[in-house]
């Protein structure tokens, strides 16, 4: 990985970016997660599983543009769909485009909950539009997310996502700035993987609740036999919408995302990354007693659940994600990649053991993270009371030593890893856990 300074008629260096970068956007990065400044890097390129940065040195990716590129970076045959939608156009409005009706018929044929489907452009605002269709069909106020749980950046997503003590279910703590006194107390709070006390919460508030959202798997959390079936049946009971968010796991776990995986069918689920192969796309899908609430038609009707965006249904994103989906459905896929992942996983507990770390590779599928905890966690709580400190301080190590990993984030695996990347990956954290020690 030998540092090739950027030549100055190429423009800025890497360290100038840096300092730009600083003086233009709010803490010097594109948002939450990001490379801390002091090992900061810019990219220029993609290719495969691995990024190159302006000063040439590749890092094995397992971001991988937060799990939207299952196939890795610039796989051919994205890029050849892309190239081909490029010469026809890449952006229309109002009327229909063949892409995204070609997009369309596979995401729900792909979807089992889907009747109808409403395109977005991320998946914020898939989860944003799933829950005002949610309210619009119920005519009820509120909705009950999961502690810890990752919805997006809208505000009702902004509530208990990492609270730093524990929660008083089902009061919720807002996790950002701006987001109105009125709106936390319209988001109830449950403990992920507990059934009992989520039926509590609903049972005693079903009078004002629209919805329950869900992640089949939160962060790198598993959820547990019976844990979405038992909450099929809670809202079943108590005549409230259930809504997967289906932003992560859809087309990650399978290729029916976690409907297929877990075997059970929400009312509605919402769609981002790996639906648009990795270009800004979203789409909620489900019941179309639910989705018609988006129909134009309805408008100037008190029950309308507007929906509308500049981009949606952007004709390069479903371009892109219509040739990824087509690389998702050849036969042994998602066994290969699991299998790949499982290897990954197992050589890197090795590691730890061998370095007496109290530290679990954690995550099932193609999703893994290592935490600081002495058994896989159920929910938040788990994670919040793991050493942290630890933990991050060994992701930082990955990163100095060339694997492309966020603190404290769930990564991935792509199809594209190599057994080289592999080994590479389990020699950087050998060293990051010797520096540990
Ligand atoms: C589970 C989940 N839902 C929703 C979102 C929001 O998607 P986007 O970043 O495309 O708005 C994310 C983003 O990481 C997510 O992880």
């Amino acid at each position: 990985m030998a540092a090739n300074k950027q030549n100055p008629a190429e423009g800025p260096s890497q360290a100038e970016w840096g300092v730009i970068a600083d003086a233009i956007l709010p803490g010097g990065g594109l948002g939450t997660n990001m490379v801390p400044k002091d090992q900061r890097f810019v990219i220029r390129r993609g290719q495969g599983a691995r990024v190159e940065d302006l000063e040439g040195n590749w890092h094995i990716d397992y971001v991988l543009g937060a799990g939207a590129l299952i196939l890795g970076h610039a796989h051919p045959a994205t890029m050849k769909a892309l190239e081909e939608q490029l010469a026809k156009g890449i952006h229309f409005f109002g009327a229909l485009n063949e892409a995204c009706l070609h997009l369309a018929r596979e995401l729900t044929d792909a979807i089992p909950c889907a009747e109808r489907l409403a395109f977005t452009t991320t998946g914020s605002e898939a989860t944003f539009y799933a829950l005002r269709m949610a309210r619009a069909f119920t005519g009820r106020p509120n909705v009950l997310k999961f502690e810890g749980a990752y919805h997006g950046n809208h505000d009702y997503s902004q509530v208990s996502v990492s609270p730093g003590a524990a929660t008083n279910f089902p009061a919720g703590r807002p996790d950002s700035a701006g987001v109105p006194d009125v709106l936390p107390p319209t988001v109830l709070i449950a403990p992920y993987n507990d059934l009992e006390t989520t039926r509590k919460i609903v049972e005693e508030n079903r009078e004002d609740l629209a919805c329950v959202i869900v992640e089949p798997v939160q962060r790198v959390i598993f959820s547990e036999p019976g844990f979405l079936s038992g909450l099929r049946k809670i809202c079943d009971d108590n005549a409230v919408v259930l809504i997967f968010d289906e932003v992560v796991t859809g087309f990650r776990l399978a290729y029916g995302g976690g409907q297929e995986y877990f075997g059970v069918t929400p009312d509605i689920a919402a769609y981002g990354k790996i639906a648009g192969g990795g270009a800004p796309l979203g789409a909620v899908a489900g019941k179309a007693e639910i989705i018609d609430f988006a129909d134009p038609a309805r408008r100037g009707n008190a029950d309308y659940a507007q929906i509308n965006g500049t981009m949606h249904g952007n004709p390069l994103a479903s371009a892109a994600g219509l040739a990824t989906l087509k690389e998702l459905r050849k036969p042994g896929f998602y066994d290969d990649l699991d299998a790949k992942a499982d290897d990954l996983r197992k050589a890197c507990q090795r590691v730890l053991d061998r370095h007496r770390l109290e530290a679990l590779v954690c995550g099932q599928g193609s999703f893994w993270q290592i935490l600081f905890l002495d058994k896989p966690p159920r929910d938040y709580a788990d994670v919040r009371a793991s050493n942290r400190t630890a933990s991050k301080a060994l992701d930082l190590g990955c990163l100095s030593e060339g694997l492309y990993v966020l603190p404290g984030i769930r990564r991935f695996v792509s199809a594209v890893h190599s057994s080289d990347d592999f080994e590479e990956t389990v020699r950087a954290l050998d060293v990051a856990c010797r520096k540990l020690n």
